[in-house]
């Protein structure tokens, strides 16, 4: 069996952790006899350099046609002020390919507890899901626009919009320790008001699952005061971005999260959580994990590879438990080093 991926580099430290996760795909489809053919496109600011558009039709048409699409990331200042920047090519992808729900997977295994800024006691067993809608809310919403007098950004959902992304958090819990935690702002939001009574109307399709309500606020406090307590936690776009990122630092670091997007039918997109970050960008120093990660959410959710990405999993753990770790975590192993670690515990090396 042959597998397609269409990889998007993008910029900054994207083509650096892209080329780290496919050099060691390269090599666990060696161990495994996988078949991987994979095709590059520019995408973001790299698309607007080649193509003066972040989303050139044959990057489109090769992620349409692909089995999954592995995004490393997009934007930087370079860009900013373009006509179109990156940013838009992302969601306009996203829209394309109807990728709205978005699973970011927050964990913290023991081994790792003590690169935490939080107390170890705090985020020992911290092992949740971030179920964020992908395709609709402020970010899409019209109208929008700005000049100098004034801005306009719009929040719309429809009914529908929210009741497909429930589905999807109430049946992961099922799969997990049976609760969803909704995150909405009902108290101030009518597209929250809409939110919290279509979740209600789900959660009645699931008696085992608890569901409980949180204010967007709360929540945000929440994550960093008790992690363990959540198991699914469903939310709107705009919410989900922010909160993932926020809860990427019980990990220890924004470089660990990957992402998986999922659309009703179609190809799926598997991609970090973080940015290009431009800070730190050709240095060798990006961490690795966020997009090694991606690739074995990619392995199962898209291939159901599941015993290659456990391996993968085991071989990137072990590095990490092993002393190798990228510079955010505190560390001072290089993107080059670390890639070259985990694929010498995949070959079964160490
Ligand atoms: P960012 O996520 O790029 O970086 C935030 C901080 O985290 C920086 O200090 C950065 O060095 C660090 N960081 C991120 N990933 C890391 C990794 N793998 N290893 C080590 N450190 C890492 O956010 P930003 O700086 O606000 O945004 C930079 C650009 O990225 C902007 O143009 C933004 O729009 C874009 N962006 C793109 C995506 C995406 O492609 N999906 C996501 C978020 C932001
Ligand atoms: C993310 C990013 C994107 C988002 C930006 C770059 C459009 O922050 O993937 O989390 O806000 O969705
Ligand atoms: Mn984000």
């Amino acid at each position: 069996m042959s597998y397609s991926i269409t990889a998007l580099p993008g910029d900054g430290i994207g083509p650096e952790i892209m080329a780290s996760g496919l050099e060691i795909l390269e090599t666990l489809a060696a161990k495994f006899q996988l078949d991987f053919t994979i095709e590059t496109h520019p995408f973001g600011g790299a698309g607007i350099d080649a193509h003066s558009d972040p989303l050139p039709d044959a990057t489109l048409a090769a992620c349409q046609k692909a089995d999954a699409i592995l995004l490393g990331a997009i934007g930087g200042p370079k860009w900013d002020d373009a006509p179109k920047r990156p940013e838009q090519g992302l969601l306009a992808l996203r829209k394309a390919l109807g990728l709205f729900a978005n699973i970011r997977p927050i964990q913290v295994p023991a081994s790792i507890t003590h690169l935490s800024p939080l107390k170890q006691e705090i985020v020992e067993g911290t092992d949740f899901i971030v179920v964020r809608e992908l395709t609709g809310g402020i970010y899409f919403g019209e109208p929008k626009h700005w000049d100098e007098n004034g801005a306009v950004d719009t929040l719309t959902y429809t009914a529908a919009e929210i009741e497909r992304i429930a589905v999807q958090a109430f049946e992961l819990a099922k799969t997990r320790r049976n609760k969803v935690t909704s995150v909405d702002k009902a108290n101030v939001l009518a597209s929250s008001k809409l939110w919290r009574q279509i979740v209600e109307q789900v959660a009645t399709r699931y008696p085992e699952v608890t569901l409980e309500h949180l204010y967007v606020d709360a929540a945000a406090m929440i994550l960093i005061q008790r992690p363990t307590t959540f198991d699914v936690i469903v939310t709107e776009n705009m919410f989900g971005d922010i909160l993932s990122d926020e809860a990427s630092v019980l990990t220890g670091s924004l470089g660990m999260l990957p992402s998986a997007s999922h659309p009703e039918s179609g190809p799926s997109l598997y991609e970090p959580i973080h940015g290009s970050a431009p800070d730190i960008a050709g240095q060798d120093i990006a961490n690795p994990m966020s997009m090694i990660s991606s690739i074995s959410m990619m392995l199962r959710q898209s291939f159901q590879l599941f015993e290659a990405a456990d391996y993968l999993d085991q071989a990137a753990a072990d590095t990490m438990a092993a002393g190798f770790l990228t510079k955010d975590l505190g560390g001072d192993t290089s993107t080059t080093n670390f890639t070259k670690e985990v694929k010498k515990r995949v070959k079964g090396g160490e």
